[in-house]
């Protein structure tokens, strides 16, 4: 407000958006997924383009195995240079998502016999070719995403019944060669908190690479939680301390919150309230890099084709009205800035 030839004007203002926030309070971004297909919605593009709210972009699927080689040797970027070519044009950090992964694998890989000489050769060659390809341009790259079971077991993948554990070393050694200026993840689910599977992922994962002298950088927490139920704030910072204590980053990846439809005031209030914890754990962490949304408009988001009667876990609603969650997570970002986290 100011005065003006003796007259109270209001002035425009730009509110405070999450990434200005979210860099203003130490960390490198504040980012969301996204999708060739939702490119040509104009509003949905309006937000995504605006650097003020994201500053980093994930391809939530082009850069997957059974869009980058569809067959042994074979290789399209076309799909994953969509989302890769917008981060570049509008400045914002990508992350590259991902190189292993045991889900929408090519058929090939998962109908092939294999042997280790000849999987391995297959290995190496997708996560050289691929991570060559976009050498420079990720921030980071999820090498290898979801090895893991709930109890701390290796998944019983192609990758791992044919090579064992090696096949992380194999992955993230390829990834280390063909892309020196990527951050190296290992990227999960259900590690947000303490457990079997975050234990794994420390002992089996990070220090394995760390003791076998593989590079691993960062540890992705996807954080696809549901609202009430999410871990709280101090057992998700100790569980992220767990992480750097180790000599790793670590990043929140996907986050969203879902929650039994319909929304309504109490559970969109709760829901605000759990995103405060996620936000609030990355901020009290130094090495937490930055925070991910798994998609920002709930049309867009993969929770209702998967979960039957939840949903609305993002922080923009269909009619481009911002969630409760959306402020929560605003006034979290604002005490950091204040308190000079
Ligand atoms: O590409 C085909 C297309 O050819 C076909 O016409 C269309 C018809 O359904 O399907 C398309 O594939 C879909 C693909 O997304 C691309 O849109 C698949 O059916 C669909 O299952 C797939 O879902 C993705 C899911 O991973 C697969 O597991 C979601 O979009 C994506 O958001 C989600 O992301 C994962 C992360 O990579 C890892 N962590 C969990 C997260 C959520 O599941």
């Amino acid at each position: 407000m100011r005065f003006q030839y003796g007259l109270l004007v209001t002035l425009p203002f730009a509110a405070a958006q999450l990434n200005e926030l979210t860099k203003k309070a130490g960390k490198l971004y504040f980012g969301t997924a996204t999708d060739n297909g939702e490119l040509s919605n104009t509003t949905y593009r309006k937000i995504l383009d605006d650097t003020n709210e994201f500053g980093q972009l994930t391809p939530a699927n082009g850069m997957k195995w059974e869009y980058v080689e569809p067959e042994l040797g074979v290789f399209n970027f076309s799909d994953g240079s969509v989302v890769a070519n917008l981060a570049t044009k509008n400045r914002q950090i990508l992350r590259c998502h991902n190189l292993v992964w045991h889900s929408q694998l090519a058929d090939w890989v998962t109908a092939d016999t294999w042997n280790k000489e000849n999987l391995t050769a297959a290995l190496i060659q997708h996560v050289t070719r691929e991570a060559s390809h976009w050498a420079g341009q990720c921030y980071a790259w999820d090498v290898v995403n979801e090895a893991l079971n709930d109890d701390g077991t290796f998944r019983n993948d192609t990758f791992y019944n044919v090579l064992g554990q090696e096949y992380i070393k194999i992955a993230f050694e390829a990834a280390a060669a063909a892309d020196p200026w990527a951050k190296l993840y290992y990227n999960d689910y259900n590690i947000e908190y303490a457990g079997p599977k975050s234990i794994a992922a420390q002992n089996n994962i990070v220090k394995y690479l760390k003791k076998s002298g593989v590079r691993i950088d960062g540890v992705g927490l996807q954080s696809h939680f549901i609202v009430g139920e999410t871990p709280s704030q101090d057992d998700q910072v100790a569980n992220m301390e767990a992480f750097t204590n180790l000599g790793v980053d670590v990043a929140i990846t996907e986050l969203d919150i879902r929650l039994d439809l319909p929304a309504n005031q109490s559970n969109l209030a709760q829901q605000s309230l759990d995103y405060q914890a996620t936000v609030g754990a990355c901020l009290q962490v130094k090495g937490c890099v930055g925070i991910t949304v798994w998609d920002f408009y709930d049309p867009f988001s993969w929770v209702p084709g998967v979960f039957t009667g939840q949903g609305a876990a993002d922080l923009w609603f269909g009619n481009f009205t911002r969630h409760p969650a959306y402020y929560g997570v605003i006034d979290v970002l604002k005490k950091a800035v204040k308190n000079g986290w």
